[in-house]
């Protein structure tokens, strides 16, 4: 746990340098607009600790699995995220001494990452071991407005001497992952080209053949006066650059601004690549730093007006909700239907940027409130567009008949991770799939969805889940074996029941959406039953599987057992466990915590906080009070379903308390990981434990509903979201509860139990008294 980062309502403050620090703030000041994204390295040259990272949506090489004992059914490969070139580079020489801050003395260190207008700033002295100094003032971004788009203002200005300066921007892809085995590099070169200003590289990757355009256009000021400087061209194996040599007085201030395009072989055929990057380059170029500042600028407003959390009497917890918001925007933004959110996003290499059910379990809520509609329903058509994928995966685990597997790891649809227990067992996933439709058309009434996309994909799912499970002649039920849950401590067991739970209620859903295509667009249903291939006897198996689906409960506690043999287990608590033993992932040996009763994150939990409404509160303290010591919360996505179902059960204190766990995470560097990357995922977390946990936003029949709460550490908290076409203000202080309509839709709200109207325009207020 560290605790360096300055407290700020709209900015991550980082002030004095200790390079000790550096990988973890080059992950916290990471830069992103959802197509491309970078950690925050420095422009100029650092020898020091340092974790390269620029990365292209959608960009991969997919890593041949190797193991040892090969199992039938294995992923061919492990896909990873690539380290693309760096367009950050600007390499400063004062004479013949290169600007390091590992060998310089620096002092008045500042890195500001301004989360408002979406810039990243740093500003420094730095005195060279020949005692000339300069000061420094950097400021970049990667545009949200046109998100092929980057730009830096590097400003230099000598503080104790006049001489010759030299800088060399340049972008290099001759750039490894970190992960990458025997120092491979997985880039090869297409181009490159240098005109004059200008700088052109056009990569390849290896196996995957994505092929990647970077370019860049330099300019160069002296206070703000633009210079013409001869330039030379640098060429070395996939790097360019251009290098501008000029006199400099004491206290003048010179400028580098560099314009960055990246424009991948996704978006354009290769043939054209560099054609478009020049035109991209061109125009971002005319309209300049500053105009392209701006639009930064006010495409951040707009992403803030309709998705900020305004917390009051607490400073350190409004710029951690600010930043998860800040970093999910940045990491996706909706406009693209193949792209999705890895773990880590754009800021570290780990969990190969792919995408994981994390994306249905916990972004889908968040982006739904957030953002414009389209956003969430691309998150889910880029499942729809991987179906036959999923159907081809099950095909390859021996189902049939249009059955769908959905991968636990996917960057194109294909299986991509290489753990048997998580691959073949972790199926949970598709359920997880199948509940962000309903999500989805709970929240936004958009039923069209399944005739279109939906009930497709939640057939194959079903087919599945029906293959899967398995007739017990000796419980005369059916059942469902050799499993993992979402707790990943646990592997190759039978009857989860969350993984049960979910199986039946995926068919019972399948059925009920094909119930609502056939009534609303009968031709389309009988066309799209037709082409799936769907039999009579379909829905009736379902229905004998719902009927005839064993769970394992355990009468006496009253509670559901996470699995069959669960209560067999040694029952210790973990508070029981010495800290010295703790996290078990890094101190125990794996079979010692597969035969432990530790529960790595929500998995009974999970089951009840997506189907709270067929429970009652008793049920769910019962689990609750079971689970949760159990629980290690070894997975950043644990604490929240925790918090959520706290507040759920009227305890205000644990539910603060679990939020807590994951609201700065990566800004204290909680679990010494913060220096791979961000836990974005988990980040949709914090933002559902405020928004779901303490004010209780649910839909229910198509309302709004809160059963707010206002933590005592805070004077009030307000929202802003989105819901069929109306645009929220939620403020919740002491006395009660506020809404504020500000569109001209008129909407039914509930609020504990009571239903108020809330017409357009107009805005609601309840006081605690008032709520029963
Ligand atoms: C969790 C999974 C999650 C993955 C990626 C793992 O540690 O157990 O549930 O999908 O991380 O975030």
């Amino acid at each position: 746990m560290k605790n360096y980062i300055k407290a700020d309502e709209w900015n991550i403050i980082e002030e004095g340098f200790d390079p000790h620090l550096n990988k973890i703030s080059e992950s916290i000041f990471s830069l992103g607009n959802g197509r491309m994204g970078q950690r925050a390295n420095f422009e100029e040259t650092y020898t020091g600790e340092t974790l390269p990272g620029n990365y292209v949506a959608g960009v991969y090489y997919p890593d041949k699995t190797r193991v040892g004992w090969w199992k039938n059914g294995y992923p061919e490969y492990f896909a990873k995220v690539l380290n693309a070139a760096n367009w950050v580079g600007i390499e400063v020489r004062i004479a013949d001494e290169v600007l390091d801050l590992a060998t310089a003395e620096v002092s008045e260190f500042k890195r500001v990452l301004n989360m408002h207008a979406g810039v990243l700033e740093r500003t420094f002295t730095a005195k060279l071991k020949s005692g000339k100094t300069v000061k420094v003032k950097a400021t970049r971004f990667c545009s949200i407005a046109d998100d092929e788009v980057g730009a830096i203002r590097y400003s230099i200005t000598p503080v104790n001497f006049d001489g010759k300066l030299t800088l060399s921007p340049f972008i290099d892809g001759d750039v490894k992952n970190q992960d990458s085995n025997y120092d491979e590099k997985f880039w090869t070169l297409v181009s490159d080209e240098i005109i004059g200003t200008e700088a052109y590289i056009k990569l390849r990757t290896k196996k995957t053949e994505f092929e990647v355009c970077t370019g860049s256009n330099i300019g160069l000021y002296k206070n703000s006066e633009k210079l013409d400087v001869k330039i030379a061209e640098i060429r070395k194996e996939k790097f360019i650059g251009q290098t501008l040599t000029l006199d400099v007085k004491a206290n003048e201030e010179i400028t580098l601004v560099k314009i960055a395009a990246n424009l991948s072989s996704e978006n354009y055929s290769k043939e054209a690549l560099l054609k478009e990057t020049k035109a991209v380059i061109a125009k971002a170029t005319a309209k300049g730093f500053d105009t392209l500042l701006k639009e930064q600028k006010e495409a951040w407003a707009t992403k803030w007006e309709e998705s900020d959390i305004v917390i009051e009497g607490d400073v350190s917890a409004q710029q951690a909700i600010r930043f998860n918001i800040f970093q999910l925007f940045q990491t996706y933004t909706g406009k693209d239907d193949r792209l999705n959110i890895g773990p880590k996003g754009f800021t570290g290499e780990k969990y190969g940027g792919s995408t994981y059910w994390d994306t249905e379990a916990y972004c889908v809520p968040f982006y739904l409130a957030t953002a414009p509609q389209e956003v969430s329903r691309n998150l889910l058509i880029y499942r729809h567009k991987q179906l036959g994928k999923a159907i081809e995966n099950a095909a390859k685990l021996g189902f049939k008949d249009g059955a769908a597997l959905y991968p636990m790891v996917t960057m194109n649809g294909e299986e991509c991770h290489n753990e048997w227990e998580i691959t073949f067992e972790e199926i949970h996933r598709n359920g997880a799939i199948a509940f962000a439709i309903y999500n989805y058309i709970r929240y936004t009434g958009d039923e069209a969805y399944l005739a279109e996309y939906g009930l497709e994909v939640l057939i194959g799912i079903a087919r599945f889940w029906k293959q899967r499970v398995n007739w017990s002649s000796n419980k005369q039920q059916y059942v469902m074996l050799g499993v993992t849950g979402p707790n990943e401590y646990e592997n190759n067991i039978n009857n989860n029941w969350y993984t049960n739970l979910l199986a039946t209620w995926c068919m019972k859903y399948a059925a009920e959406a094909a119930g609502i295509v056939k009534s609303q667009q009968p031709e389309k249903y009988t066309s799209l039953l037709e082409s799936v291939n769907f039999k009579d006897h379909e829905f009736a198996d379902w229905a004998d599987i719902i009927e005839k689906m064993y769970y394992p409960e355990d009468q006496e506690k009253g509670i559901f057992l996470q699995q069959d043999g669960y209560l067999d287990k040694e029952q210790i608590l973990v508070k029981d466990l010495p800290a010295s033993d703790r996290p078990i992932n890094q101190k125990w040996s794996w079979d010692r915590i597969l035969r432990s009763c530790f529960i790595k994150q929500a998995d009974v939990l999970q089951g009840l906080y997506f189907f709270e409404e067929d429970y009652d509160l008793e049920t769910i303290k019962r689990n609750f009070d079971f689970y949760e010591p159990r629980t290690v919360h070894e997975s950043s996505l644990s604490p929240c379903v925790h918090s959520i179902l706290a507040a759920k059960l009227n305890d205000e204190a644990r539910a603060y308390e679990f939020y807590l766990r994951t609201a700065r995470l990566d800004l204290d560097d909680y679990n010494n990981d913060t220096e791979d990357g961000l836990h974005i995922t988990s980040m949709a977390g914090t933002w559902m434990s405020v928004v779901e946990g303490f004010a209780g936003m649910r839909v229910r029949d198509g309302k709004l509903q809160f059963n707010p709460f206002l933590p005592t550490q805070w004077k009030s908290f307000a929202f802003t979201i989105g819901f069929r076409g109306a645009t929220l203000k939620v403020n919740i202080t002491e006395n009660g509860i506020s809404i504020k309509n500000n569109n001209d839709v008129d909407l039914e709200i509930g609020i504990r139990n009571q239903i108020y109207k809330l017409a357009g325009n107009t805005e609601l207020e309840v006081d605690n008294a008032e709520l029963v």
